[in-house]
């Protein structure tokens, strides 16, 4: 039976760069609806841009553009993000789009109307200078329980308390410096704590097949006992200034972000309806028989599992089928951190040139379906990555496709038959649906596993057959064609094993195999008897080490750990409701204040001045210590076009020369060369500290990624 289904994964705001802790959500979704669609389903992958919010606003501003030109210019770069790793949106929108605004009011009136929107006064922090109420994470002051100062509104990052943005103390506004002081203006709120709301989301989300056991737990804690009434209501209006769409018949009043967010799954979908032909209401109209799932990570499960179903249930659309949790990702068992460079967008991964598959395979290899952790831990990615892909399973297609091209004129025996094949390769077949069943769970851990185990059957079958020992003599000839076409008989099924997971992959090897792109039904048949196949090319490199520690140079920034800290989403545990609110606006504040002060300049230049010192882009070839000098690191700079330079930099306290390796700097490439002590130094290379020279902290500039060794900066 073809099922219908339709398929969500978060919508990442539009004011940051999709980083690889995005990537397991996005990695996960793409793997689940490339398999729904091997299994011949009727499935639909939808996402979009999460444009809204005062985040967007702010940092618009701040960046001299309108909130619509920022977001444009973020589409463009997640669109560019996550086709390089291969995630094939259906349709990738945004939430700003006349779909949405369309159902945002749609479903409001529809609550409106049922009696579960009320309007009520609050008292909130206002900044008087910039004239906008405060979201807690743009108020700072000191912690009123350790005093440590320059915290944030909602929870203390030295003592991890967590209070009110009116308990601290000396609040000032993070936008303009300001006191803030207390406001009263009028909100909208849905009335989660209506007992229609409470004994709806009790059904909900007790329905047996529903939710992962660890998600129905923490729901059931969030409910409360039976009988007891823990949900509040929720705030779902924001006042002006704020970019996002203004109430009907409330000016000034604008939906709350996370109010429309979720309402951008259906503008999507609404979209690609149009494109597609597809009838919107035959998955979203009440009893619906089409599935619908939401891909979310454990941090926004309360928006998902609680006020979502609760906002379509009441407003006359169906609810969600089920929703997908996962964990956080850890890089070497640590939170993402700018400072070690461990906080690695997808853009540097590529443009450094790892192979996106590698990734897509580790990170699938580590999901199982549940709310854990994922650790990326970086030795055992290279190792796994080339001791699975290349040494097992791509080592299968090389060991035989030789014989084939060169023995068998790329041809396969024109009698083998099925019977032939499960004698000499039990199992291979008939795991297809074992690990169709893991695809299906999300436990794509479990499938790789088996699809492993089969490798390293196929590889002992190699083994013991000896192809190339079969090759020396003539005699052999017939039983060398029976193991190679057994073989790539078998490295297919494999590739179909392996397809959603490593769809270019995939592709490459059915071109090699000369066969149309694989269907799960294809499992049920071998390929025809005398099939010619193509001639081998490699089909995946080895990671090298030195890639990984190229990467992690790349992504290292020497920021203050404040500052690089604020930029990496938090919440490695799941929030607690009344922090959750919050944690939505944590992932998009602005990183810095300005406090302007006096500093004192050198004396004004010219030009013409300016334009003599050659500034160009290098590359890090190599980065060594000094013997004898407590200060120097010798680097070779890579100036493209086969120059390098011999350069002395005295950066020794701030870094570790294999750190430095392989990441792009900016040097003075035409200054004298100086005779040191150690020898020649051929240049210098740009560094900022503090204007006294004295406090620690030295920081490598770097230019922007796509940069190359050799061009000229002016
Ligand atoms: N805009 C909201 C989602 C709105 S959905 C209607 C949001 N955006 S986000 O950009 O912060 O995160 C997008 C998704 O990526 C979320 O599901 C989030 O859990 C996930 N991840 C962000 N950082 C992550 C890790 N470090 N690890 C795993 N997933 C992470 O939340
Ligand atoms: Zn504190």
């Amino acid at each position: 039976m073809t099922r219908k289904i339709l398929v969500t994964s978060a919508l990442p705001y539009a004011n940051g760069a999709i980083h690889l802790g995005h990537l397991v959500e996005y990695v996960q979704t793409d793997i689940w609806t490339r398999f729904q669609k091997m299994r011949g389903h009727e499935c639909w992958y939808v996402c979009a841009d999460d444009t809204h919010g005062t985040p967007v606003m702010l940092r618009a501003e701040k960046e001299g553009l309108t909130p619509e030109q920022l977001i444009a210019r973020v589409h463009a770069e997640h669109s560019r993000d996550f086709a390089g790793f291969h995630v094939a949106f259906d349709n990738y929108y945004t939430t700003h789009s006349d779909e949405t605004r369309h159902y945002a009011e749609d479903i409001f009136a529809k609550l409106k109307a049922a009696g579960l929107i009320e309007i009520r006064s609050i008292e909130q922090y206002y900044d008087p200078a910039k004239q906008m109420f405060l979201p807690d994470r743009f108020i700072k002051g000191e912690c009123p329980k350790c005093g440590a100062k320059d915290q944030y509104g909602d929870a203390c990052e030295s003592c991890g308390a967590a209070y009110a943005p009116t308990d601290l103390k000396n609040p000032y506004s993070a936008v303009s410096g300001a006191a803030p002081v207390l406001k009263s203006s009028d909100h909208y709120f849905f009335k989660l704590s209506d007992p229609r709301c409470q004994s709806f989301l009790r059904q909900w989300t007790q329905d047996s097949a529903r939710l992962q056991a660890e998600a129905s737990n923490k729901l059931q804690e969030w409910l409360g006992a039976p009988g007891e009434n823990k949900l509040t209501d929720w705030d779902i209006s924001r006042d002006a200034p704020y970019f996002g769409f203004e109430i009907p018949g409330a000016p000034g009043k604008f939906f709350y972000v996370w109010l429309d967010a979720p309402i951008g799954y259906m503008g999507s979908f609404k979209n690609l309806c149009a494109r597609k032909g597809l009838d919107f209401d035959e998955f979203w109209a009440k009893g619906s028989t089409a599935e619908l799932y939401h891909f979310i990570g454990k941090d926004i499960l309360y928006f998902h599992a609680l006020f979502w179903p609760a906002e379509l249930e009441h407003a006359g659309y169906r609810t969600p089928t089920n929703v997908f949790a996962h964990g956080f990702l850890t890089v070497d068992g640590a939170k993402m951190s700018k400072s070690r460079g461990t906080f690695i967008t997808a853009e540097s991964y590529l443009v450094q040139g790892l192979n996106p598959e590698w990734l897509r395979y580790y990170l699938a290899a580590k999901l199982n379906g549940t709310m854990e952790d994922i650790d990326l831990n970086l030795d055992d990615f290279t190792q796994r990555v080339n001791s699975d892909l290349v040494g097992k399973y791509i080592n299968i297609a090389s060991r035989a496709a030789g014989f084939i091209a060169k023995r068998f004129g790329g041809t396969l025996l024109h009698t083998h038959s099925s019977e032939q094949f499960h004698a000499e390769l039990p199992g291979i077949m008939e795991a297809a649906e074992e690990i169709a069943g893991y695809y299906e769970a999300r436990d794509t851990a479990r499938a790789l596993r088996r699809v492993m185990a089969l490798a390293d059957q196929i590889n002992q079958y190699v083994d013991k057959n000896q192809p190339w020992v079969l090759a020396k003599s003539e005699e052999h000839t017939e039983r060398l064609h029976v193991v190679c076409t057994l073989l790539i008989n078998a490295f297919r099924l494999l590739t179909l094993y392996l397809k959603p997971v490593l769809p270019k992959l995939a592709q490459r090897a059915e071109e090699f195999l000369n066969v149309a792109p694989l269907h799960w039904g294809d499992a049920g048949h071998l390929l025809p008897p005398a099939h010619l196949i193509n001639g081998y090319e490699h089909l995946m490199q080895r990671i090298d080490p030195k890639q990984i520690d190229a990467l992690i140079a790349a992504n290292r920034e020497s920021l203050e750990p404040t500052v690089a800290q604020s930029a990496v989403s938090p919440a490695p545990t799941v929030a607690e409701p009344h922090s959750q609110q919050r944690h939505a606006q944590h992932q998009q504040h602005t990183e810095d204040i300005m406090q302007p002060q006096a500093i004192s300049l050198e004396p004004t230049i010219s030009i013409d001045d300016f334009s003599k010192v050659d500034l160009r882009i290098a590359r890090i070839a190599d980065a060594q210590h000094v013997e004898g000098a407590d200060k120097l690191i010798r680097l070779t700079l890579d100036l493209g076009a086969g120059n390098t330079r011999n350069v002395f930099a005295g950066i020794k306290s701030a870094y570790d020369p294999a750190q430095l390796v392989g990441r792009l700097t900016v040097m003075v490439a035409n200054l004298a060369p100086r005779k040191m002590k150690f020898g020649l130094s051929e240049g210098m290379v740009l560094a900022a500290s503090d204007a006294d020279g004295k406090s620690p902290g030295l920081f490598l500039l770097s230019p922007d990624s796509g940069a190359t060794p050799g061009m000229k900066v002016k």
